[in-house]
């Protein structure tokens, strides 16, 4: 099958968030399947362009209208590519090589749709004609717009499958966006127009053959006001299908890790010990004591739960553990749990932070992994914690439900500890469930430990998935 996939983000090129790990493996995973081909295109940022270990080769130019703009577009692609799986990138001086910023200019809506045109320009100067055009957020969303209004003709077998991995990012604009901007024929500014203005993940939805999002409760969710930023409706009327994410069990391998001091596996973990007291050292934290590390990776956001953990804060401290806090955010929760560090020295480590070695080894070091998120669409850090042997206390909602079932201490079947409902005394219920265990039946916390190593987290079953859908939608 050849599958173009678009995104404005994949690692190990740019990288902001989940996206770009989901970018960096689902598309290597498809190309390992027989009779696949794919082409991923991303913008050509700044940043891209001046790393030199990324080499590229220019495969050619032309220029390209923008409801009045003429725009140039330069396509390069990766010189170290496999034949299976071609990454390309799209090249504008003035929407992406001249500016630093990946996310958050005030023409962000115009970058956006300028690349996603430019896409299946790309698409038909390549003669590259996909039996699958996959679109990832707001920003690739009008690739699937134009390749329906201005590429019928040259490529009318393509299927669409838009993804939405958050639906808090829409890409809105006001109504002349449409006219002044887009360029689109008249009989498609129904399928963009939502509340007087232009949507554009509306648009995508409406007009993409499937609908699919990274977990299935997310799918379910994204069906109800609360969790659906006021898409819900559009959404009830979509063919939604939710695949859970994996991990790129690769790339993130406590057996191979290079950033922790020892290596380690579901079969030998007495190397996370080692990792343990590491930790301690690193992050000045006692070390003659039992305690559990309690550890929380995030970006420190609101929807994170971070007012939960700060709510908890003191009474947390009151029992026997140690709290390490990496990431930073909203200046309220980073004065707040600095204030803690400072409150509570040897016991809570706070780093304002956004440091993937030092994520690592607290993935590794630490006994428990704390997400108590509002809403989440998939998750990727208590997928990474469990896979380096570290049990998550989360919030039962989007895909830390799917990823982690609740630890049942008879059968000792489950993954972690969970609260329903968004409320911290619920959280701190979870966490003293889970101190429990660790304290009181060591040999049982091992084990689940374990047991949490050896789950298979990696892409080969949601990739299988996507073919599935593919190919279900070749037959419609
Ligand atoms: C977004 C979501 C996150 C998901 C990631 C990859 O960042 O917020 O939950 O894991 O996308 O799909």
């Amino acid at each position: 099958m050849k599958i173009a996939m678009v995104a404005s983000e994949a690692a190990p090129f740019v990288k902001t968030g989940g996206l770009g790990d989901v970018m960096q493996a689902l598309p290597a995973e498809l190309s390992k399947i027989k009779g696949n081909e794919i082409a991923l295109f991303l913008p050509y940022y700044k940043k891209i362009k001046q790393d030199s270990t990324i080499e590229v080769e220019s495969l050619g130019s032309f220029y390209m209208e923008l409801s009045w703009r003429e725009s140039y577009v330069g396509i390069f692609r990766l010189k170290t590519r496999r034949k299976k799986l071609q990454v390309y990138f799209i090249d504008n001086e003035y929407y992406f090589g001249a500016r630093s910023t990946i996310y958050g200019d005030f023409d962000d809506g115009e970058r956006f749709a300028y690349f996603s045109k430019a896409v299946m320009a790309a698409l038909y100067f390549l003669d590259f004609k996909p039996d699958i055009l996959h679109c990832h957020d707001w920003q690739a969303a009008m690739s699937i717009i134009y390749c329906r209004a201005l590429y019928g003709s040259w490529c009318p077998d393509t299927k669409t499958v838009f993804t939405i991995h958050n639906v808090e990012y829409q890409g809105w604009a006001d109504s002349t966006f449409f006219e002044n901007t887009l360029g689109l024929p008249k009989e498609y500014q129904g399928y963009l127009t939502f509340d007087g203005a232009i949507n554009m993940m509306k648009g995508a939805i409406e007009v993409a053959d499937i609908v699919t999002t990274v977990s299935k409760t997310y799918a379910e969710e994204l069906r109800y006001p609360y969790y659906a930023h006021r898409l819900d409706g559009v959404l009830r009327g979509a063919w939604l299908w939710g695949i859970t994410n994996g991990i790129d069990t690769t790339v993130y391998d406590p057996a191979t890790d290079p950033a922790l001091k020892t290596n380690y596996s579901a079969k030998e973990m007495t190397g996370k010990w080692d990792n343990k007291l590491a930790l301690r050292q690193e992050l000045g934290l006692r070390t003659d004591t039992d305690a559990p590390i309690l550890a929380l990776v995030s970006r420190l956001a609101g929807h994170k739960g971070i007012d939960l953990l700060c709510y908890i804060a003191n009474r947390l401290m009151e029992r026997e553990v140690q709290l390490v806090i990496v990431g930073t955010g909203e200046k309220q929760y980073e004065y707040a749990l600095s204030a803690l560090a400072r409150q509570h020295p040897g016991r809570v480590a706070v780093r304002l932070a956004f440091d993937p070695g030092l994520a690592s080894r607290v993935y590794a070091g630490a006994d428990m992994y704390l997400m108590p998120s509002k809403s989440e669409p998939c998750g990727l850090s208590q997928i990474i914690a469990m896979h380096y042997g570290t049990v998550p206390v989360v919030a039962s909602t989007g895909g830390l439900r799917d990823t982690v079932p609740p630890y049942n201490w008879d059968t000792e079947e489950g993954r972690g500890f969970t609260f329903q409902s968004y409320n911290a005394d619920d959280f701190l219920g979870a966490i003293d469930r889970a101190v429990g265990l660790y304290y009181n039946d060591r040999d049982r916390w091992n084990r689940l430990a374990k047991h949490d190593m050896e789950v298979d987290f990696s892409w080969r079953q949601p990739a299988a998935e996507y073919m599935q859908l593919y190919t279900e939608l070749r037959q419609k």
